[in-house]
């Protein structure tokens, strides 16, 4: 698409919703890839354009046909442009993501929250934990920190330990616990996995770890070079962090305690790596994979001889 191109084009639109439209129509033509937050162009745009002018997803009617000024149309063209030019995915444009129905400060030093972890954090994690008896809890390379504050938001009673190896990482958490006033429930801690936590224990245990093998490495649509590294990769089969998990949560978990970790396509490396270990893997409702869940005495009988 060029300049001249974009500038005959952008002459006739006028309301949100013929931006929206017009930015569906450039998404599709350069295949942009959406694994971000969205999974097609027109929720793409809508996110885009809706929250650069400051509107709801819900935003009516009169929101949507209003005429926009000139500055309004040039910021939403600057934007539309750079996804498209650059392949950054929104959430970095804006510096927002959602999770879990809420929104999160992001910029390139955390991966972008996308975790199907967000469906149990909404349903407090049941059936597979009373969320009465979940009084610590601990998340295990919280990037951003969504899953920590997702989860002391729909549990009011927890307090949860969030780790991360990176200290750029935890900057980003600290910005969001502080938004939302979760200083006094949420403690970060620069830790490799456990290495910090000597003695320590915990109800529930969330890890959404890298893991991303070497064959997707090579594979994976330009977007993806925007996250951080340390976020995404784990060795040639992806597997390097859930193992250093299995072998050493059981020392961290009450005796009624549960394991809940991802990793995404690497499950059926992980199913080649343990044949024995029957997994069990979480359906979810609103889309994802390759979750799996223990509880002590299911991990100490397969993970701790
Ligand atoms: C897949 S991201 C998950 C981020 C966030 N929990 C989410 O769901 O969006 C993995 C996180 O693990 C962190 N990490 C990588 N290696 C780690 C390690 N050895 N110990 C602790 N955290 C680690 C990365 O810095 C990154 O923030």
């Amino acid at each position: 698409m060029d300049t001249a191109d974009i500038n005959t084009s952008i002459s006739t639109l006028s309301t949100p919703r013929e931006f929206i439209q017009w930015a569906v129509d450039r998404f599709e033509e350069a295949e942009l890839w959406y694994g971000h937050g969205t999974d097609n162009a027109l929720d793409e745009a809508a996110f885009l354009i809706l929250r650069t002018l400051g509107f709801d997803f819900d935003a009516d009617e009169a929101q949507l046909n209003k005429p926009l000024s000139d500055e309004q149309k040039a910021s939403l063209l600057s934007r539309i442009r750079e996804r498209i030019t650059t392949r950054r995915p929104v959430a970095y444009i804006l510096s927002e993501a959602w999770f879990a129905g809420l929104p999160f400060y992001v910029n390139q030093d955390v991966l972008i929250p996308r975790s199907p972890i967000a469906e149990l954090i909404t349903e407090e994690f049941r059936p597979w934990c009373d969320p009465a008896r979940i009084k610590t809890v601990l998340d295990i390379g919280t990037g951003s920190g969504c899953i920590a504050i997702a989860t002391a938001l729909a549990l009011p009673h927890v307090h949860v330990d969030a780790v991360d190896i990176s200290p750029e990482a935890l900057k980003v958490a600290a910005r969001n616990i502080e938004h939302y006033k979760l200083a006094d429930r949420i403690t970060l801690i620069e830790s490799d996995l456990f290495s910090a936590l000597t003695g320590k224990t915990y109800d529930l245990i969330i890890a959404n770890p890298p893991y991303v093998d070497a064959r997707d490495r090579a594979e994976l649509p330009a977007e993806y070079r925007f996250e951080p590294e340390r976020g995404l990769y784990a060795g040639p089969d992806g597997l390097d962090y859930v193992r250093r998990i299995l072998k050493a949560a059981t020392r961290y978990l009450n005796p009624e305690g549960t394991l809940v970790v991802e990793v995404g396509n690497s499950q059926y490396a992980l199913e080649d790596a343990y044949p024995e270990v029957p997994f069990l893997w979480l359906d979810f409702e609103h889309g994802g994979e390759g979750v799996f869940l223990f509880n002590l005495e299911e991990l100490l009988r397969w993970f701790h001889q």
